[in-house]
């Protein structure tokens, strides 16, 4: 058998939650330290992995710690930071959404995973859902003909993961009170960035983009509701965040992608919305949550109807999963859906083990994650100048 890759985690909430996906790939992966500023979160692994190594210091835990690869699950803003610390002392970087909150850090991961050599992979997990990945298969396959329009979104309330059970604010809380943009946009831009080839061979480029932003008004009435018009998040003024950014990004090929985030509106949570549109066919997403809602394909030539004609009638895109079930679906897909986020989560550890074992490039590298992680500060930027475009930086270098 090959060497298991010996794995540490940081951020234990989340790194916790890869549980099931490194049990399904206990053969391939073991689990040696675990590093969190929190206690209790330390100590539930302990009793979970007694024989596993804890740390708070994370660079303790890199001095000391024989592991070859780190999953970095901290929140956000720390992610450059420790991806390059990792890697700089040889680790491979398995790195949480989203990779860097600054085009300065964009390029600091860029040039240390070129420097290093390791293999640097973003987990992105709304990209191995079944249905994104049978439409990824699919216009891959040129099913969809010329690529025009995409959709994605992002639209969860997260106002109740603003506050810990003590009061302090959250990650989630913190920086919408001094950033307003698209603040998470990977879940939306990822599989979408995937369908339209963007940063592959023969694909597309991003190139430009343009944010617009609502006004704030859901997270005071939400605090000024729960806390009282004393509580310091319950005047408008402390709010930077608009409720919903509409985020909209023009590629090198002319298709035109629109990126919607929302992590304060009061609605059920829709975690999937998205549209794909060719020139041959077109999908759009059922939502999650909602059983009353199918995912829609119609394929000109193949689905009733005809467009022009005015009689063209929507099919499931599960009518077509004989023909273009993506293979890691086919294959895999009973053993991923066991290990939560949709099979996501198993997938993306899946794909980091085999980039390190085979030398392969991941599927979401270096490149896709700041690409799409740029959205952050380039959404920022153009809604300080009134929703003006912003050049998205080529980090490819081609
Ligand atoms: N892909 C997904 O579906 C998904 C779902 C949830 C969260 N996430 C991502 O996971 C990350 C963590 O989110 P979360 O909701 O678990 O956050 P969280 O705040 O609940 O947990 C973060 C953990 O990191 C620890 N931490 C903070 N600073 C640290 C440091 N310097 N060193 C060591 N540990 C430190 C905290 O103690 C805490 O336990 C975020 O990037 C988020 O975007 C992704």
């Amino acid at each position: 058998m090959a060497q298991r890759v010996k794995l540490a985690v940081v951020g234990g909430r989340r790194g916790g939650a890869f549980g099931r996906a490194l049990e399904a790939l206990r053969e391939r992966v073991e689990l040696t330290a675990i590093c969190d500023l929190d206690d209790e979160v330390l100590a539930m692994w302990r009793a979970h992995l007694p024989d596993i190594s804890t740390f708070v210091s994370y660079e303790q835990m890199l001095d000391r710690s024989d592991c070859t690869a780190v999953l970095i699950a901290t929140p956000p803003a720390l992610h450059t930071k420790q991806a390059v610390q990792a890697l700089e002392t040889g680790r491979h970087v398995i790195s949480e959404v989203f990779a860097a909150f600054t085009l300065d850090e964009c390029w600091q991961l860029v040039e240390t995973v070129e420097q290093t050599g390791l293999v640097y992979m973003m987990a992105e997990n709304y990209c191995y859902g079944r249905p994104m990945m049978m439409v990824l298969n699919m216009a891959q396959q040129g099913m969809f003909g010329e690529l025009t329009y995409a959709e994605g979104a992002y639209v969860h309330d997260a106002r109740g993961m603003m506050l810990t059970a003590d009061g302090e604010w959250t990650w989630r809380g913190r920086y919408p009170q001094t950033f307003n943009g698209n603040g998470y946009p990977t879940h939306s831009l990822g599989p979408v960035a995937q369908w339209l080839g963007v940063n592959r061979p023969g694909g597309d480029r991003l190139l430009t983009t343009a944010t617009w932003m609502s006004q704030a008004r859901s997270a005071p009435l939400y605090f000024r509701d729960r806390f009282g018009a004393e509580h310091p998040a319950a005047s408008d003024d402390s709010w930077k965040m608009g409720d919903s950014a509409t985020t909209i990004i023009q590629t090198e090929k002319g298709a035109l992608i629109v990126l919607r985030f929302d992590a304060m509106s009061a609605r059920p949570h829709n975690m999937v919305h998205y549209v794909l549109q060719g020139t041959q066919a077109s999908y759009i997403s059922g939502r999650r949550h909602h059983e009353r809602e199918d995912h829609l394909l119609w394929i000109e030539g193949r689905s009733p109807g005809s467009s022009p004609r005015g009689d063209a009638e929507w099919e499931s895109l599960w009518d077509y999963s004989d023909e273009y079930e993506h293979p890691y679906w086919r294959e895999l897909g009973a053993v991923a859906e066991q290990a939560g986020h949709g099979g996501g989560d198993f997938f993306v550890l899946k794909d980091f083990l085999d980039a390190i074992e085979t030398g392969i490039r991941p599927p979401i590298d270096v490149y896709d994650a700041v690409t799409w992680s740029s959205i952050v500060p380039l959404s920022a930027q153009s809604v300080a100048r009134n929703g003006a475009p912003v050049e998205i930086p080529n980090f490819k270098r081609d």
